[in-house]
Order: structure tokens, then sequence, then C-alpha cells
């Protein structure tokens, strides 16, 4: 592609979403990212190009504005979510963020499940949205926040509406909608190879299927990071204990790649050099595409791989990911 940064796909939300924004202006912001391309490792793919579709542009500094977004809006539309309801859901935290960002923007009070390893700038971003704040241990990761959620909702039906961004379609439909279809546009159809992790599965399976669906070709690329120390917002998806989110489509991958986290740290650290500043799952990202591309070029093809930065590396000041 010609350009370094695309950034005028302006793909329309669909209708439920749309009277959101009517309500809430600022709502408008999120989607229609840029998409940049990662230059950092180039010498080492000829002929292969590597693109970042840049989500920490949205509102929320996350992949999550998309498709929070698109949940509520369906759950106000068909009565689910009430105006005397709390909005619960377990998260890393960018979802939380956007619960946060989006609930409260829209008037409601919100109640976030969070593993009590989570950076403290997430906590401080949900509470200066007005969030509630409920941590679980980190020794029992998410699984534990998910089904903390589940026993206070059990306890008191009435009081919440549970998003529950693991199984809700929504949140696949909103990556299949939008981030799916600029991928399509800022690469004019010639994208090759999607590189991706699973967190809940929304963008593995929104815009995987999408893809598929447009050119059956296009390969998509399944990153696994180990799980200790692992990489926050990514599933170890080997573990045989880890819950597997039941919107994931895991017949989408065409192959599996495995994630050493010192390289995707590292990976997050040349991206910052390069005037791109993302968490480590975007560096787990950013280094399985470099993978994908090294092997395209030593056998002599060539490609156009795109992957996601999902979240701002301002979320990581607390971890140790900018001590190198
Ligand atoms: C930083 C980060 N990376 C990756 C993901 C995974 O995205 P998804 O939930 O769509 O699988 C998430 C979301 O949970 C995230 O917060």
């Amino acid at each position: 592609m010609a350009s370094s940064v695309q950034t005028h796909t302006h793909v329309p939300p669909v209708a439920k979403v749309q009277n959101l924004i009517d309500q809430v202006p600022c709502l408008g912001l999120i989607g229609n990212t840029p998409m940049v391309r990662v230059d950092g490792w180039a010498d080492s793919h000829p002929g292969v190009e590597i693109w970042a579709k840049v989500e920490y542009f949205n509102p929320g500094g996350s992949v999550k504005d998309r498709p929070v977004l698109r949940m509520l809006a369906e759950a106000i539309a068909d009565g689910r979510l009430t105006r005397d309801k709390t909005i619960i859901d377990s998260s890393s935290g960018n979802a939380g963020i956007a619960y946060a960002v989006i609930g409260r923007a829209l008037g409601y009070k919100v109640e976030i499940v969070i593993p009590d390893n989570a950076s403290v700038e997430r906590i401080k971003r949900l509470k200066a949205h007005g969030a509630t704040v409920t941590h679980t241990s980190a020794q029992d990761g998410y699984d534990e926040a998910i089904r903390h959620v589940r026993r206070l909702v059990a306890a008191d039906p009435d009081k919440y509406f549970y998003c529950d961004q693991y199984s809700n379609d929504g949140n696949w439909q909103a990556h299949y909608d939008s981030t799916a279809e600029e991928i399509w546009l800022q690469t004019a159809g010639e994208i090759s190879h999607f590189v991706y992790g699973v967190g809940t599965g929304g963008v593995l399976t929104g815009v995987g299927r999408k893809l598929k669906k447009l050119k059956p070709e296009v390969q998509i690329e399944l990153l696994i990071p180990e799980a200790f120390p692992g990489v926050e917002g990514l599933k170890p998806l080997r573990d045989p204990e880890d819950h597997i989110p039941e919107i994931l489509d895991q017949r989408l991958g065409d192959r599996d790649w495995d994630v050493d986290v010192d390289l995707a740290w590292e990976a997050s650290q040349v991206l910052a050099a390069s005037g791109l500043f993302a968490g480590q799952s975007s560096g787990a990202n950013v280094w399985t595409a470099v993978q994908v591309a090294r092997k395209l070029a030593e056998a002599g093809e060539g490609g156009l791989i795109v992957t996601v930065l999902c979240d701002t590396g301002e979320r990581y000041f607390s971890t140790r990911l900018w001590d190198a």
C-alpha cells in the first residue's frame, strides 16, 4: 500500500449503535481507527508488509470500546438494560474501562470485578469514571473474576445487567461489522494474514469470520502466550484448566504460535522506539506477525499481514514493561 497511515475509512455504525451516538456524541469517536505500517523489523522480512490497527485511539484507550458499545446498545434496545440496573462484568481492565466510560456517559451505574494484579492505572481509570471496583485473587486468574460476577448476580438478579462479554454475541459482531470492515477497506482487500490472540475471543471470531467470508484464503494466525507470567488481556489457551470463551470460534485459526512473554515485551519496546506506544498484548501480536512475515519471506512469498495494537502503553507504567 502506498501510504504508511490510512485514516479515512468511515464505516457507519449499525442502527442500534447510531441511536446511542445520537444521544451521547462522544460515542461517535469509537471506531474508524487508523492503520499504521510496522517497520521495526522490516529488514528481516523483505517483500512482506506488517500493518497494525491502532485500537488505542478509541476514547477508552483500547480494543474493547467497540464491543462494549454494541453490547450495551443491544441490551438497551431490547429492554435487558433499564435505568434502574447496574452494569456488571468481569474484566482484565480494558472492557471494564469501556463499560465505565460508555456506561457512565449514558447515565448507568457500573460495577467491575477484576483480578487484584490489574495495573493501578486501570483501577484509577475505572474509578475516574465512577465505577465500583471489586477485586478477586490474582492467583485464581480471570476465571475466578468470572465466577465471582456470577455469584453476585445470582445473589441479586434484579439489581444487575450482566453483560457477560465472554458469551455475548454483540462482542464478536461489533468486530465483524466494524473492525474487519475497516481492515478490508484500509488494505483494499489485499490482506493475506490476520494475527491475534484470545481474551474473550471477540476480535478473533468477529474479524476472522468476516475476513474468511470476504476472502476465504486469508490466513488466521492464532497466538497463545505462556501461562506464566502471562500477557495482560490474553488467555493461555493451552492450559487445560483455562475457561474457553463461549463466543470463541476455535475453527477459525489456521495456525497456532506460542509466545514467549519476554519477547512480547521486547516487541512493545521496539514499537515504542518507533513512536507506537502500546501494551503487552500489542507486543505479542506484533512479535508473532514478525515470525509469520519471516516465514513467508524465507519461502520467497509476499504478504500483507494485519494485526492490532490493543491498548495504550500508558496502562502499564506500574508494571515492569517499560523498565528495560
Ligand atoms: C489488552 C488486550 N489485549 C487483547 C485482548 C483480547 O481481545 P478479545 O477480548 O477480543 O479476545 C483484550 C481484551 O480482553 C485486551 O484488553
